[in-house]
């Protein structure tokens, strides 16, 4: 079978994008985008994700409020130097400007994942609630990472919103049988795509015994 070189390229294009255009998303083309999340795989085929998808300038602005001080709980006020232009104060400056434009993004998706727990857990220790099925989840979302590569669109994967989650939860109503496992604000893209910066899958992999390197090609 030929190798299909688009994805290949694509792959490798999926970076964080974190400065989007407020111009809205078409909402066929939102729904394009998660259609290709729900073809990920889950155990037993359960299909455990269920999306909310804010665009509602008030929903957002709750959302916003609330992230910008999560961080800045986590992360302090402080700034990197202009002149700094080390990988991690670019990044800390795009984290800072997502954080501050996060209610002017056209799409906040939250991805919600079911409760279960997993497998080594005994049944007697199953006290609370489960965790969300994040083994599930993470296929699906990037998935959706990938499709919006895919159809121009620019979207990052962020977390931080574990810190007001049970408060979110109640805003929006989601039942108690999910957990949110992910946000995603979703739009065009101010910036270019570019390529990300990863190490080579060969300086990650052992052959049959851990600490035994590939044969040299
Ligand atoms: C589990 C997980 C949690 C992440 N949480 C956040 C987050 O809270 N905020 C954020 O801006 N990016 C988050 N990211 C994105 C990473 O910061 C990003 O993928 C990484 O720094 C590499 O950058 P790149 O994808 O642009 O190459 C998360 C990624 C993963 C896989």
């Amino acid at each position: 079978m030929e190798d299909n070189p688009r994805f290949f390229d694509l792959v490798g294009q999926v970076r964080a994008m974190r400065r989007l255009k407020p111009d809205p998303v078409p909402h066929d083309l939102l729904m394009k985008v998660l259609d290709a999340g729900v073809q990920a795989p889950s155990g037993m085929n359960t299909q455990p994700w269920s999306f909310l998808v804010l665009q509602e300038t008030e929903a957002k602005q709750w959302f916003a409020d609330r992230y910008k001080t999560a961080i800045e709980s986590r992360f302090g006020t402080g700034k990197p130097n202009n002149d700094d232009d080390s990988s991690t104060a670019r990044q800390f400056r795009a984290v800072r400007y997502q954080m501050n434009h996060m209610q002017d993004f056209p799409v906040l998706l939250i991805v919600c994942g079911l409760r279960d727990w997993p497998f080594r857990v005994p049944k007697a220790e199953r006290v609370g609630l489960a965790p969300a099925n994040y083994g599930a989840i993470y296929p699906c979302v990037q998935n959706i990472l990938l499709a919006c590569r895919a159809v121009g669109l620019g979207a990052a994967l962020t977390t931080m919103h574990q810190v007001f989650e049970e408060e979110l939860m109640e805003r929006f109503q989601i039942p108690s049988e999910y957990g949110v496992v992910v946000t995603m604000p979703i739009g065009y893209p101010m910036g270019q795509f570019g390529s990300v910066r990863r190490r080579p899958a060969e300086s990650s992999t052992h052959f049959d015994f851990w600490g035994n390197r590939p044969p040299k090609s």
